[in-house]
């Protein structure tokens, strides 16, 4: 028998709806808020009123471009956690009366689980378990996954994300929110090699991204010729200016391959300490040009088989959440109407 899911995603600042049967995708729309753009990060009030007005036109719109109707839904899933409280409500809230008014099952999904699935949407699959590193703006994991239902982390930050690391340094450069694509423009031009900022040192497989910010930060304060505090050296606002402006490429690429050297050293020591050799990327970073090559080179030298998703699928998205509610239906995996929308969620 077919299943058919419709999914909705409303975890941060776009509001997405998603049809699919039997795990093939037949549509997802997503609508962007814009207006957070002017406050250089998202405000989360503003978000939840965003997902107010958009969910029932979005829904809509993933509906009739599937051609798909209400009652030929079997199940609808939708984010649970995690994410801001405010914009989870009003997916988890629209999703639970859609349940209870068609009387079909509801399918409660963890983001950070719908990331790294989406690796499942398109052929050819990885086979599990596969290895699976999530950059987005909130997370940076690396993640085994044994089977779409059993994932386990086995390495993450201890302070900021990577998409993080990317828009706060975009920041300081005075680019605009997220700063993450356009460092990624800037960097296409850029020398990588022209400033080397320091790679942390921490034990494992975690991430740290906040040593990174800082070195930025005092590179930035002394106009390019010091990545330590030093008072002699502090530039004048317009000497700083300056120096962004006529290096603002190889400053972006010079960030854009630590950053990406940071990722993609703690995945090959993961691929070598698990011996696994089927290899993923998802999250929103993941749409990165640089880390895009730097981790297909990798898979060439290592010998692994690479999977990176489509970029639509990369950053959030109800497509997603759609794959994961089909996998967690095969396994009878259904919430229940009382089940509340978290912040926060352990896997
Ligand atoms: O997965 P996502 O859409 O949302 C979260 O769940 O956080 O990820 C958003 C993050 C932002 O930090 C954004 O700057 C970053 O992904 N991002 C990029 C690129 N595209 C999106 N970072 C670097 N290069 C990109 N091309
Ligand atoms: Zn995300």
């Amino acid at each position: 028998m077919s299943v058919t899911i419709l999914a909705i995603e409303s975890s941060c600042d776009e509001t997405s709806a998603a049809v699919c049967t039997d795990g093939k995708i037949l549509s997802n729309f997503i609508a962007n808020q814009s207006v957070h753009e002017k406050y250089g990060g998202v405000v989360p009030e503003l978000a939840s009123r965003a997902h107010a007005q958009n969910i029932v036109p979005v829904v809509d719109t993933a509906l009739s471009s599937a051609n798909c109707s209400l009652p030929s839904v079997d199940a609808i899933a939708f984010t649970q956690a995690p994410g801001l409280i405010g914009s989870l409500l009003v997916g988890a809230q629209f999703a639970k009366s859609l349940s209870l008014a068609l009387n079909k099952p509801l399918i409660a999904v963890h983001h950070m689980q719908a990331h790294v699935l989406a690796n499942l949407i398109a052929d050819p699959k990885p086979s599990f378990p596969f290895l699976c590193l999530t950059v987005s703006g909130g997370h940076t994991q690396i993640v085994i996954c044994e089977s779409p239902t059993q994932l386990r982390v086995i390495g993450e930050t201890i302070d900021d994300a990577a998409g993080e690391a990317f828009d706060k340094s975009a920041k300081l450069l005075g680019l605009p929110y997220p700063g993450g694509p356009l460092i990624d423009k800037y960097a296409k031009e850029g020398n990588p090699d022209r400033f080397q900022f320091p790679e942390p040192r921490i034990p494992g497989l975690d991430f740290s991204f906040s040593g990174l910010k800082t070195s930025i930060l005092y590179f930035l304060q002394n106009a390019g010729t010091s990545l330590v505090y030093k008072e002699e050296f502090r530039a004048s606002e317009q000497e700083r200016y300056q120096f962004i402006q006529e290096n603002l490429n190889d400053i972006c690429a010079s960030i854009q391959q630590r950053i990406v050297t940071i990722l993609l050293h703690k995945l090959r020591k993961a691929a070598q300490e698990t011996g696994i050799r089927d290899i993923c990327l998802a999250g929103g970073v993941s749409a990165n040009s640089g880390l895009r090559k730097a981790f297909e080179e990798m898979g060439k030298q290592q010998g692994w088989r690479t999977f990176i998703p489509a970029f639509q699928y990369c950053t959030d998205n109800a497509a997603m959440i759609a794959i994961t509610g089909y996998y967690k239906y095969q396994a009878g995996q259904f919430a229940g109407l009382d089940i509340e929308a978290s912040a926060r969620a352990e896997w």
